[in-house]
């Protein structure tokens, strides 16, 4: 039913690197550092979340999605196990991940909850990192001057993001999950990870010593809002996912799937789903 295959990096983590090390650029390397600060937290809140869902459904629909599910399952637990890596170096630089323990408190506020409240939750939040994903993998320049090794590292979760984009949408819908809870929660989602995210890239910002520069502040403007920015080329795609006919196989996924093409001596298949 599926071809979510769940990959192997075969690239050096084991060698350090420095705080700045998206090509020295202050504002990029606190983003993206932050966003994988969040990674570990946020893939086993995901991973919880689809693995329930599915187990909620009835049987003759389960048979349906677990091929895909089990797919989704291990390139999360992949890439928790390969940001925690990434993380550890910057624990060693002193960085704080204070992202983490906000996530960790906010799952306790869905223990117990409607298990749809998760799923919706997951539905959302991927479809930010799918559309994210297709933006880093259409924009170079987000990671230039970044070591092979690292850009490998980002262009494989995004590839996987925007593979594996459907499954939590899906299984929401499954569950019966209403269209009003489906945009709350991406209202909610967006709120918080938003807020989250750029608290911690402040703080990253404030460890690094970038805060105040000026230059700092000039990249984000650009990285954010310039041309290719990243808010500017996401919005249309983050509104799409209000409407009422909204799936995200309606989203672009070109790019990733060029991209596990292209660089399949980066990666070993561990497992091929059916
Ligand atoms: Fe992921
Ligand atoms: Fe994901």
């Amino acid at each position: 039913m599926t071809d979510l295959v769940v990959r192997r990096l075969v690239i050096d983590l084991e060698t350090p690197f420095p705080g700045r090390w998206n090509g020295g650029d202050g504002f990029r390397s606190a983003f993206f550092n932050a966003l994988s600060l969040s990674f570990p937290a946020g893939e086993q809140f995901f991973i919880d979340a689809v693995r329930a869902g599915l187990k909620a459904l009835p049987e003759e629909k389960r048979a349906s999605l677990a091929a895909e599910v089990q797919g989704f399952i291990g390139q999360e637990a992949t890439h928790r196990r390969i940001h925690a890596l990434f993380n550890l170096h910057l624990a060693n630089l002193g960085y704080d991940n204070e992202i983490e323990r906000r996530a960790n408190h906010r799952r306790k506020v869905h223990e117990g909850g409607d298990l749809r409240n998760k799923v919706a939750a997951t539905a959302a939040t991927e479809h930010f990192t799918a559309i994210f994903a297709e933006q880093l993998l259409a924009t170079p320049q987000m990671l230039s001057g970044t070591e092979a090794r690292l850009q490998v590292l980002w262009q494989w979760h995004a590839a996987e993001e925007s593979e594996h984009r459907c499954i939590a949408f899906d299984l929401y819908r499954e569950l019966g999950g209403s269209e009003a809870w489906r945009r709350r929660w991406m209202r909610i989602v967006t709120l918080v990870f938003v807020t989250d995210l750029l608290r911690q890239t402040v703080r990253n910002l404030w460890h690094d010593g970038a805060l105040l520069q000026w230059a700092t502040w000039r990249s984000a403007a650009a990285f954010l809002f310039g041309e290719a920015g990243l808010a500017r080329r996401t919005y249309a795609p983050w509104r799409a996912y209000y409407r009422p006919d909204f799936h995200p196989l309606t989203q672009g996924s070109e790019r990733g799937v060029m991209w596990l093409r292209d660089n399949a001596a980066q990666f070993e298949p561990v497992v091929a789903e059916r």
